[in-house]
């Protein structure tokens, strides 16, 4: 049994009794993507491949027989390559697949084509999700024409192909413990850039400047990489949702917006922060980040089993209408607006997502038509925000405005745990960080 092999090898037995003895899925690891000319992207493995297999390679495929009295999980892989691996990296080669990962058996992805079909003959259903990976498609398509075709002769192979995702994505969507653990380290090391970035930005810098601070953090914390690419956006620049440009200078009269999480063990944080480049916020951004801040802790506060992601959202959504009545932004009732959607142009997306392997996590959010009730391992984001863009109708002296806070939630048999609270976001708490800066 290699290193990695106890959590994966229960996710794979799990994995392999709901699917049935007649059954086999394949589930392909994440092929190298070129960035530029013939330089690769830093590789990232898939997260379903690495959920089931912990294998770190690109262009693996593994395949699971439940029930196989010999093996049960294969793994098809890189063949080790002295000439290659002095180019490219070690590779652990079926040898490794075997002795490091775990796999009953492993072959060389040469020999995919003309096994794979062989170790499917038996088999009536195969799982594979369809997606994003074409030249998978293709293939696995081309195999199960040709057992098919076949069939008539052999008697055997698969007859219908079912989506792997509902079954493997539900699984995910509950974290075990050891997930947790986990996910409570990308939390602290993404909160860890967080505090470094509001201790350090200052006015006249630039905000990639602030960018290398806090994935700095990240990396000389072990993070593998900024889970998602880091939004650094100063004044106006948060109000644009996915702003990733990092390029423009703080002014002392902006507030900067930072939402960025580090991935660690395969695992995403996902938090945001908006803080003043001055010392202090002031008056109308004040009252702008009192009514987002009461916002996310009342949507925090809803959370607990048997509750919905849409009731998270609705309780942040109330807050952050009432608030901008208040404010004289929106006219009319709270009900009134949250009806005809009005606050649209200030608050435009959803409270939460899932949280895990993937910064949008996998699993569905509705069941048999409706909003799915929380449980005990799920994770979700609460992310509320009020963006106030030239655009957006606010009143002027509103305008180039926008805030976000951003945590990551537990959900837990007795309510919530907040996974992020190490990165402040209280006005007191960030202003003396501020006023140390
Ligand atoms: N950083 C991506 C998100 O908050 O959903
Ligand atoms: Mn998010
Ligand atoms: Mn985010």
């Amino acid at each position: 049994m290699g290193l990695t092999a106890g959590f994966h090898s229960r996710r794979r037995r799990l994995l392999m009794d709901k699917m049935g003895p007649g059954a086999a899925a394949l589930v392909p690891a994440a092929s190298e993507r070129i960035r530029s000319n013939d330089v690769e992207y830093r590789f990232r493995q898939n997260s379903d491949f690495d959920y089931l297999t912990g294998f770190p390679e690109p262009e693996a495929l593994c395949l699971l027989l439940p029930g196989h009295p010999d093996h049960e999980y294969v793994l098809f892989v890189r063949p080790r390559d002295q000439e290659r691996e002095t180019w490219t990296g070690r590779r652990a080669g079926t040898e490794g697949a075997v002795q490091i990962y775990g796999a009953d058996a492993a072959h060389p992805l040469a020999a995919l084509d003309e096994t794979v079909s062989a170790l499917l003959a038996d088999r009536e259903i195969l799982y594979y999700a369809m997606e994003g990976r074409g030249d998978y498609n293709r293939r696995v398509l081309a195999w199960v024409e040709t057992m098919q075709a076949q069939r008539q002769r052999s008697g055997q192979g698969p007859t219908a192909v079912h989506d792997l995702r509902p079954l493997l994505h539900e699984m995910r969507l509950f974290k075990s413990e050891d997930e947790i653990e986990a996910m409570r380290r990308a939390a602290v090391v993404s909160c860890e850039g967080h505090r470094r970035a509001m201790s350090r930005a200052r006015a006249g810098q630039y905000e990639y400047e602030v960018e290398a601070e806090i994935e700095y953090a990240f990396r000389a914390r072990g993070a593998s990489a900024p889970a998602y690419p880091s939004i650094v956006a100063a004044g106006a620049n948060a109000t644009v949702l996915h702003y990733t440009e990092n390029c423009c200078r703080l002014e002392e009269a902006d507030l900067l917006l930072i939402d960025a999480g580090a991935e660690v063990e395969m695992y995403c944080g996902d938090v945001t922060r908006t803080f003043p480049v001055g010392r202090r916020f002031d008056g109308r951004q004040r009252a702008l980040y009192d009514v987002v801040l009461a916002a996310q802790e009342a949507a925090i506060f809803e959370i607990r089993p048997g509750v919905t992601v849409e009731d998270v959202h609705e309780a942040a959504l109330r807050i952050l209408v009432r608030g901008l009545i208040d404010l004289g932004i929106l006219q009319g009732t709270v009900d009134e607006n949250i009806a005809d959607e009005h606050y649209r142009a200030f608050y435009m997306h959803r409270t939460s997502h899932w949280l895990g392997k993937d910064v949008h996590d996998v699993g569905v959010y509705r069941l048999q038509g409706a909003s799915r009730k929380l449980e005990p391992g799920m994770i979700i984001t609460v992310e509320p925000g009020l963006y106030l863009a030239e655009h957006s109708g606010a009143p002027p002296q509103w305008q180039g405005i926008g805030i976000r806070i951003e945590d990551d939630v537990l959900v837990r048999e007795s309510g919530f745990e907040v996974l992020t609270e190490a990165a402040p976001k209280e006005i007191d708490e960030i202003e003396a960080l501020r006023r140390d800066a």
